[in-house]
């Protein structure tokens, strides 16, 4: 496939009478969802963050802890990520997508209370494995559910609030981990979580379920009740109902995806999964106070310069929201993806002169460039890789593609955590960031070529155009 972009929206969109302003005629039940459902992104952002500043306390209870622990209490999260993107996937599309968000909340609210009140390390990497489970289901389950639940012309920023909710949790993370490093209070770090957790179970409680789900399985008069609630008072219900009809049929099962055309669709979100991480973001986000300790900072300044790209990476997000159902998915993922390429090629260059320890005006270029870097994947990779595999899957492949994505984004992000501090002894600092550049400039080209401009048509109008 190139489709570059796909055809305009149909005259008259079902969207369109919408304003592209948000808070405008976009029903005020829609925005709630998005929400309620984007809870579950912050507990993404915040287990996933919380863990580096818990780990230098968690000898206080357990006694010494190896390197090769640390490395369990933090992998296991992203293997049980995988887990639960394969296991929520299927349920997604055999049980609905509102009851597997339940589910998902409740395993969180298990995972983080148990691994507060772990009693050995043992039960703590189990308990690990339990909210990786959780992070990995509503990783793909979020932005699934409101995707097909948002009206066409903001569902980007709708389902990109999934993503602001994430970074805003790592950021939070990191200011827990930062305030409560006094105290020493690793469980209180882990148990905070409890809250969202909480708040998510309850509130998708008063959640419908998705009218797209609904209509798969025939049951039309819940979808229309379920429509009426979520879109403006004028809106046509009953064409949209029909407009989901006529794509929609019964979940097709895996071997489905063979399909050559489905699975050009499928490698394309795999590739999309990929590429996010192997550009090394997650090596940015965890190891940015490692690095800047060795490269000179003090302490208290690595953890300051650390939550200054935390900081940049929820502003830059809230700018792709603002921007994404206006200027398009594909320029902010090429030029965003370009600005990674260019500041992580300008952070190879400071570690190639200056080696791994840095002097003083080289570490505030490596420093102003990691910020660019993350602020660059903010405003495209970052929110529309979630987003983009929310909207090209048609509605019978959507649950099972999208974690078939998901678990390639995790299993990704897993190679890259358990290589990144061997490459940089194998092939130094500025090897590793001269890679990551190339790999970003790899994408650039590859987005060029393949990924399609959804901005504005409904999910059905995608459909019928991709295949
Ligand atoms: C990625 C995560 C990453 C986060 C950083 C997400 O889109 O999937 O792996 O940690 O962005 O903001």
């Amino acid at each position: 496939m190139s489709v570059q972009t796909l055809g305009q929206p149909t005259a008259p969109s079902r969207g369109s009478e919408l304003h592209d302003d948000l808070g405008e005629l976009v029903s005020r039940a829609v925005v709630w969802t998005a929400a309620i459902t984007a809870l579950g992104g912050l507990l993404f952002g915040y287990d996933t963050g919380v863990v580096s500043g818990a780990l230098l306390f968690l000898h206080t209870s357990f006694g010494p802890i190896s390197s090769f622990d640390k490395e369990l209490v933090t992998g296991l999260l992203l293997v049980g990520a995988m887990v639960g993107a394969f296991g929520s996937g299927k349920l997604a599309d055999l049980i609905g997508r509102r009851p597997v968000i339940l589910f998902t909340a409740g395993v969180f609210v298990l995972g983080v209370l148990g691994a507060a009140f772990s009693p050995t390390f043992w039960f703590l990497v189990v308990m690990r494995f339990v909210i990786g489970v959780a992070v990995g289901s509503a990783s793909m389950a979020v932005p699934l559910y409101i995707s097909e639940v948002a009206p066409p012309r903001v569902r980007g920023a709708l389902v990109s609030f999934n993503q602001l909710a994430l970074t805003t949790g790592i950021l939070a993370s990191f200011l827990v981990d930062y305030s409560l490093s006094s105290s020493a209070d690793w469980r209180l770090m882990f148990g905070l979580a409890t809250i969202p957790a909480v708040l998510l179970f309850v509130g998708m409680l008063t959640q419908a379920e998705s009218p797209v789900w609904l209509v798969t399985q025939g049951r039309i008069s819940d979808a229309r009740k379920v429509l009426a609630r979520v879109r403006s008072k004028d809106h046509d219900v009953e064409g949209e109902i029909q407009d989901i009809r006529s794509v929609a049929e019964r979940a097709a099962t895996y071997r489905e995806l063979l399909r050559p055309d489905v699975r050009k669709l499928v490698v394309l979100g795999v590739m999309l999964a990929v590429f996010q991480q192997i550009t090394g973001i997650n090596t940015v986000i965890y190891y940015a106070p490692t690095l800047l300790h060795q490269a000179g900072f003090g302490n208290a300044a690595s953890l300051l310069a650390n939550v200054g790209i935390g900081a940049v990476n929820v502003g830059m997000t809230v700018v792709a929201i603002w921007l994404i159902d206006k200027v398009g998915r594909r320029v902010l993922l090429l030029s965003g993806t370009v600005g990674m390429a260019i500041a992580l090629f300008v952070v190879a260059g400071t570690f190639a002169l200056g080696g791994n320890t840095l002097g003083h005006t080289a570490s505030i270029v490596a420093v102003v460039s990691l910020v660019v870097y993350t602020g660059s994947f903010a405003i495209g990779l970052g929110p529309v890789f979630w987003l983009l595999i929310s909207e090209i899957y048609p509605a019978r492949i959507r649950g099972k593609s999208m974690s078939i994505a998901s678990i390639a984004n995790w299993g990704a992000n897993f190679v890259v955590a358990v290589t990144f501090l061997t490459l940089l002894n194998a092939i130094s600092n500025a090897g590793t960031f001269f890679l990551m550049g190339s790999l970003s400039l790899a994408a650039v080209a590859y987005f060029w070529r393949k990924v399609p401009e959804t901005k504005g048509l409904t999910l059905e109008e995608i459909e019928r155009e991709m295949t």
